[in-house]
């Protein structure tokens, strides 16, 4: 079925039109109040503000032409001219029974996101761009699209051809070296690059025969990306990322491509030359002293940067994968980077204006101080051991549960609690990576809507097979019903607005809601066609609970 939402919106508007001549939209608004009843509509106010009308009276004129006795209770006026609606029981019932679903959008949507780097550990704002690509793939998928996934991993650059040739001068190989290893070579060889000029001169050469393709140079390259794509996936897996080794396409993937770009680029004017350097200039991008900024695509020395890939990358998007929408997920210190990007990028035609390119960009994490997530010694904070350390926090909650798969119910809770807290915040802000409020069970946690959801299971365990929701006449079930017909309308906003806060906090209110239900509604011990009809609606929200932490990529146990 529809939802009942937009039909109300259409009907309103269609009175309007028939009243006043013109089709206002209704922005109707869940009620603020229960008194209110489930819907409120501030247009006769606006019609009466621009015809200098009473709004009570646009108001009551708008009943006269408005029929909802299908779906309503007789729409009531309020105040200075609100119009109140209220659900019929039957309607809202059917809502629960019959929840709304999509169908292919058709549309194809690109997700750029995670993209650590080759021979770093992953640090917490991969952790971030994972978290919430992860959950915006769902989501998209979801409402309808068709995703691709590319993880953009750092794997090209100087830094490579410089610890390449370190490791040939120290005699080592490339196949000894772990990740850490990796990060102490690249560490070593960095000193030895700026000390030496002899030894810059060899990298220098290095990383052109790593990019021309020498056999040598490039085995010892394919190993530190291996090495380190193997660490990755271990904190993907940890995680329950749905990132995988395919969607990996990495700065180096698009090193063919990249003399045409600074050609391409070249042959429509919009390069100058700078200090040795090929850059775009473009309107209206200034530095602070209000000189023009530059999108350098050819350095100096002839190599090509991170601009220069992520122009390639566009056009692979928008060529070979067809995209009609392009996702970044990249912290929010980048937001220039991808403004000027998508800037050229249009400019010089590669991405047409009927594809959005989205910046989804996020804060920093915090460590206790407030101040950037990092070691004592100033270090990245090992992934891994992060994470593990949310795990044994929620085991020892877990301390004497009787019932529970202890391990896995553990990893749920700890990782569950970590992606919410990630997840739950408008992702613009910094905020705390504060264990002992993330695996808190009250509040607005991970933990608290695992244990709303396995609560239900435990009591749809002790009742007969649920059948439909059948009346809903006290005001905490209508309410509880009411927020779970807006399930498919919330999921599509975060589709929309790429915002994943806005589930987070509405699945927090559905929640709340059944709690309230809880305590003015009994279930087990009430009778009939009451105690079916409850039961239904515990099946419908846990459902909704599921599917929701589901499209965040949070488990939710039976049990904890
Ligand atoms: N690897 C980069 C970093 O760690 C992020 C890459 C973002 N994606 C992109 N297409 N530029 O900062």
């Amino acid at each position: 079925m529809s939802a009942v939402l937009p039909v109300l919106a259409t009907r309103l508007s269609a009175a309007a039109e028939a009243a006043f001549g013109t089709p206002y939209d209704p922005e109707l608004r869940a009620a603020t109040k229960p008194e209110f009843g489930h819907y409120q509509s501030n247009l006769a106010l606006r019609i009466g503000n621009s015809l200098k009308q009473p709004p009570r009276d646009v108001a009551a004129r708008l009943l006269q032409e408005l029929n909802l006795d299908d779906l309503c209770e007789q729409p009531t006026i309020a105040g200075p001219g609100f119009i109140n609606l209220t659900l019929l029981q039957s309607t809202l019932a059917k809502a629960v029974n019959e929840p709304e679903s999509f169908t292919s959008n058709g549309q194809r949507v690109v997700v750029d996101y995670s993209q650590p780097n080759v021979a770093k550990q992953m640090h917490v704002g991969h952790l971030r761009s994972t978290v919430i690509g992860d959950a915006l793939c769902n989501v998209l998928t979801y409402v309808g699209y068709e995703v691709i996934r590319q993880n953009h991993v750092g794997d090209w650059g100087t830094q490579y051809g410089m610890m390449i040739e370190q490791l040939l001068e120290e005699g080592g190989t490339a196949e000894s070296l772990d990740l850490e290893g990796l990060q102490h070579l690249y560490e070593r060889s960095r000193k030895h690059f700026d000390a030496d000029g002899n030894f810059a001169d060899k990298a220098r050469l290095r990383v052109v025969k790593l990019q021309s393709g020498d056999p040598e140079t490039l085995a010892g390259w394919q190993h530190m990306v291996d090495v380190s794509l193997d660490d990755f996936e271990k904190v993907y897996a940890l995680l329950g990322s749905n990132l995988a080794r395919e969607d990996v396409v990495g700065e180096s993937a698009y090193n063919d491509g990249l003399p045409q770009v600074v050609a391409d680029l070249d042959h429509q004017g919009l390069l100058t030359e700078s200090d040795g350097a090929m850059c775009a200039f473009l309107p209206g991008f200034l530095g602070r002293d209000g000189s023009p900024l530059p999108v350098i695509v050819r350095k100096s020395d002839s190599g090509f940067g991170y601009s220069a890939t992520d122009l390639a990358a566009i056009r692979h998007r928008i060529n070979t994968l067809h995209a009609d929408r392009i996702v970044y997920v990249v912290d929010h210190r980048q937001a220039l980077h991808f403004d000027m990007i998508f800037t050229l990028a249009r400019a010089a035609g590669w991405l047409p204006e009927t594809v959005p390119a989205e910046h989804v960009e996020f804060g920093t994490v915090l460590g206790p101080n407030g101040k950037p997530f990092k070691t004592r010694a100033g270090g990245t904070v090992k992934l891994v051991e992060l994470l593990d350390s949310a795990v044994a926090r929620a085991d020892s909650l877990l301390e004497g549960r009787d019932g529970v798969d202890r391990t896995a119910t553990a990893r749920a809770v700890g990782i569950g609690a970590v992606k919410y807290a990630d997840l739950s915040s408008d992702r613009g802000n910094d905020y705390v990576f504060d264990l002992d409020r993330m695996v808190a069970m009250t509040g607005n946690t991970g933990p608290y809507l695992q244990y709303a959801h396995a609560r239900l299971t435990r009591l749809l365990s002790k009742a007969e097979t649920a059948t439909e929701v059948t009346e809903l006449k006290d005001p905490a079930e209508q309410r509880l019903a009411l927020l779970l017909t807006g399930f498919a309308a919330t999921v599509a906003q975060v589709a929309e607005t790429l915002q994943p806060h806005r589930l987070c906090t509405y699945l927090y209110d559905v929640a709340s809601a059944l709690s309230i239900f809880y305590e003015q509604c009994p279930v087990l011990s009430s009778e009939g066609t009451t105690r079916a009809s409850r039961i239904a609606l515990c099946a419908a929200t846990r459902a909704v609970l599921q599917d929701g932490l589901g499209l965040l990529g949070i488990e939710a146990p039976d049990a904890m």
